[in-house]
Formats: C-alpha cells, structure tokens, sequence
C-alpha cells in the first residue's frame, strides 16, 4: 500500500486527522511527485518537450519574431519551420474573407451541428471539397487528425470483417484510425508495391480491404506511388484511403493534391486533407462516396470535430467565381 502510494504516505505523515489520507489535496500532490518524476526522467532521456516561442508577422513571410522566457525582448529570425507552405495564412483574401465571417456570423459555431445547426459557409466549403476531389461529398472535422482517426476508425468497423493494408510510414492520425477500427492491420514496407501486392494475394478475397496510405511523406518527402497502389488495390478488390495531407492546395491544378496533378484521384476511394497546411488556416477534411461520407457523418465517435461541442469556428469561404481566388 505504502509502496504504492510513496508521496501520499509522506505527505499525510505526522498530521493528526484521522481521515487526511483521503484529502483531495493529498491525492494531487501524489499525483504532482509522480508526474514530476516522470518528466524527470524525459529529460535524461532528452525527449523532454519545448516549445519555441515564434510569432509570425503579417507581411513579412517568412520572417517571425523570436521571443524570449520573459516575453518581451524578441529576434527576427526566418522560420523554415511552418507547414503553412505558401503563407495562405496571411494572404490578404483569406483574411479578409474571414473578416467578413466573424463580423456577420461571429467567432464561434455556438454548437454542435446536431443541436445549434450548420452554417452555407460549412456547407458550401464541403461541397467545394467534394468537387475539388471529384467526389460526391465531403465533410469537415476540427483537424485532419479527427479526420483521419474518425473515418477510418468507423469505416474499418462497419465493413464487417474488413482488413487494413498500411504504409509502413503512415501518420499517427492514420494509425490511431487503424486502431480503433478494431481491423486486422497488415503493415506493408513504405511505397512497395510488390509488397503490398504479396500481401494482398494471401488474403481472403471475400473480405472488405482498405488500403491507407499518403501521397507525399512529410518526414522523407518522398511521394507514394499512387497509380500503382490504386492497381494493386483494385487487382485484389481493396478501397483505397488516401491521406492527402501535404499536398492539398500545393499539387494540382485547382490544388486538390498529387493524385489530381497524375490524373488519378477518381481512382481513390476516399481523400482526406487538411486545412492548416497549404490552406494556412485551420481544420481537416474528408471527401468520398456519398455513402461513405454518411457513414462516418452518422457513426463517428460523438467527440469528433463535427458533431462535438467544438465544432470548427465560422470557417471563412472564398467566393469560387473570386477573380483573384488563385492569385
Ligand atoms: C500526414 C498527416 N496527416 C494528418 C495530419 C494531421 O493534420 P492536422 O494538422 O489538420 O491535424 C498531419 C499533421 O501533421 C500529417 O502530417
């Protein structure tokens, strides 16, 4: 017991109450010492995490002020470090169209979509998705992370005895989907398609498969194979997931991703990708068959982005017939 419980005993020793080992200021500070020892040992081990202080301007791209502990003195450095590769965060229509969403729609969704409703700004932004992938619909998250683990989680359970096919290097969001989907996983070596085929072949052909992989590994950077995965896929009847993740808005010729630059994104079942990235805002995506999208809209876990409390914010919708949309 005592073992157990080493910094509770030796904060309850020597006071007088009888029932003080029940305070809940006893159990936080046990649970303080534990977790501090934890971090302690994070930081031997050197994994112990910081985050720098940046703030990135407004017009200086892709410049950032370098803040010290104290907040005030700062450095200019240039930041190589943002996904916001082509600074749509700061590119005057994006802020202006988000300007005009705030003042008349205001900053928050002020609900879940279920109770308070959704927006024309959702709605037309996931049917703009949905064109942009060559799909029938679309549907917005909080984050590509929910996005990720909520379709694949869902879709993996309601495709009875389904199988997932994984990319050795697949994101966390991906594998955190895999894993909750409940899915025999089998990991196929990063882009081989030989591989992947071999694995493939010895499945039984009557289950459901799913095939997870990325267009472009950001870590590597590196590009996946798509055609040939999407060959491979349909050879041996699998659904194909592609995380699109690093290349919406940079790849393509209205920015839908590698997939649409080679000709090939009807040939993938679902696409998801993010916002915070190329787009330089924020939140995540799918778009797919109608009834995929459904599916996940109907069955996801309720903490996900689009039908929990915090819902994506009044997101801004830039006028596709915009002349200077593209510039
Ligand atoms: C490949 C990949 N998928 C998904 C995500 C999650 O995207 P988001 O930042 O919108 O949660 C990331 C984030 O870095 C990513 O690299």
């Amino acid at each position: 017991m005592y073992a157990a419980y080493p910094y509770r005993y030796m904060v309850t020793m020597g006071r007088s109450t009888r029932h003080s080992s029940t305070r809940p200021w006893n159990a936080l500070a046990s649970a303080n010492a534990r977790l501090n020892d934890r971090i302690v040992r994070l930081k031997r081990e050197g994994l112990y995490r910081t985050f720098v202080r940046l703030e990135r301007r407004v017009g200086l791209y892709p410049t950032a002020w370098l803040y010290e502990a104290d907040l005030r003195n700062t450095e200019e450095v240039v930041s190589f470090c943002s996904n916001d590769y082509l600074s749509m965060g700061q590119h005057p229509l994006v802020l202006e169209a988000m300007q005009t969403v705030l003042r008349d729609s205001g900053a928050g969704a002020g609900g879940t979509r279920s109770i308070s409703g959704t927006t024309p700004h959702h709605t037309r932004l996931e049917t703009e998705i949905a064109d942009l992938h060559t799909k029938e619909a679309g549907l917005l998250f909080t984050s590509c992370f929910v996005a990720n683990d909520s379709s694949i989680g869902t879709l993996g359970k309601l495709l009875p005895g389904c199988e997932i096919y994984s990319d050795a290097n697949n994101h966390a969001s991906l594998i955190s989907g895999m894993k909750r989907s409940g899915c025999v996983t089998h990991i196929f070596r990063h882009n081989d398609v030989v591989h992947l085929d071999a694995l493939l072949s010895a499945s039984d052909r009557t289950v459901p498969k799913l095939v997870v992989f990325e267009s472009i590994y950001s870590m590597d950077g590196d590009i996946a194979p798509i055609g040939d995965i999407c060959d491979v896929a349909d050879k041996h009847g699998a659904l194909t997931f592609l995380d699109e993740v690093h290349a919406v808005g940079l790849y393509g010729p209205t920015g839908g991703g590698v997939a649409q630059e080679r000709g090939i994104d009807h040939r993938i079942s679902m696409i998801s990708g993010t916002l915070a990235k190329g787009y330089g805002v924020f939140g995540g995506y799918i778009a797919g068959s109608a009834a995929m999208v459904d599916v996940v809209r109907s069955f996801a876990p309720k903490r996900t982005g689009h039908i929990s409390g915090v819902r994506e914010p009044q997101l801004s919708y830039i006028d596709p017939g915009s002349p200077s949309r593209w510039e």
